[in-house]
């Protein structure tokens, strides 16, 4: 799907946000506590922003917790976030299931572990009824690695006949991407006051609008989401045409 033929209305609020969930370490260093206390404070705002999304309208949120590259942190912050990661799906997919959240996974699977990829497949079946708000985790993904395995999955369509190459247009490659099932992000929210976008939906997020706020991501509560989406609401969005 393209944001640029559907019907968002930027008055009313943006349909899809996708989070930067920055500053956790920073947060947790601050208090003088290990990093992990930081990411344990992060899942409670991931809870409340979930939980406050359909109230503005938002059916779409997209989260991004772990990246191709943080493989590069520490042993122990790799392992401690995979734990985490498993403990907080399996203990919150009846709350989930019972609000409404439809929860998927975006990234390369095959890397993760096989008990975290089990609760991730578990989930994503007990909740692929709902259709109140739909939670989709970014967990060891990274927009360049999406599209180098989009492609790959193109070019093998090609190869065995069932693809010809003059068909291929970004609509085509669009069907390719883990976020097929997804519309592209209105609103991109990093947190912690970095100004950069760190390899998150690098396609999708084309046309969409950004925000970089200077809170870390555990004091990131409700009432900031909300101020930050009203603010979208006063912004132009044109897609390239000239104001009508
Ligand atoms: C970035 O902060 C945060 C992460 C790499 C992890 C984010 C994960 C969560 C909030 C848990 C979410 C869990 C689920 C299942 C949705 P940082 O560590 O880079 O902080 P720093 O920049 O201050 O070091």
């Amino acid at each position: 799907m393209s944001s640029k033929t559907d019907d968002t209305d930027q008055r009313t609020g943006p349909r899809h946000v996708a989070i930067i969930m920055d500053g956790n370490g920073r947060w947790a260093q601050g208090q003088g506590k290990p990093r992990l206390f930081g990411h344990h404070a992060g899942v409670k705002r991931v809870k409340e922003i979930v939980r406050a999304s359909p109230d503005h309208g938002v059916k779409y949120l997209t989260v991004f917790a772990f990246s191709t590259e943080n493989w590069k942190r520490t042993q122990a912050e790799v392992s401690g976030l995979m734990k985490l990661f498993r403990r907080y799906i399996a203990s919150e997919a009846r709350d989930l299931l019972a609000e409404g959240v439809r929860v998927r996974f975006i990234g390369d699977r095959l890397q993760l572990d096989a008990k975290l990829r089990r609760v991730m497949d578990e989930i994503e079946l007990l909740t692929s009824g709902n259709d109140r708000v739909h939670l989709t985790v970014a967990l060891n993904y990274g927009g360049r690695d999406e599209l180098g395995r989009a492609t790959k999955r193109l070019a093998r369509e090609v190869a065995e006949g069932r693809l010809s190459p003059d068909a291929v247009d970004e609509t085509t490659l669009a069907r390719f991407l883990d976020t097929c099932f997804l519309p592209d992000p209105d609103l991109v929210i990093r947190t912690s006051g970095e100004a950069r976008i760190s390899n998150f939906l690098l396609w999708q997020s084309a046309y969409a609008e950004y925000e970089f706020v200077n809170t870390l991501w555990p004091d990131f509560d409700a009432t900031e989401f909300a101020r930050v989406l009203a603010g979208y609401g006063k912004r132009e969005r044109r897609f390239g045409a000239v104001p009508a």
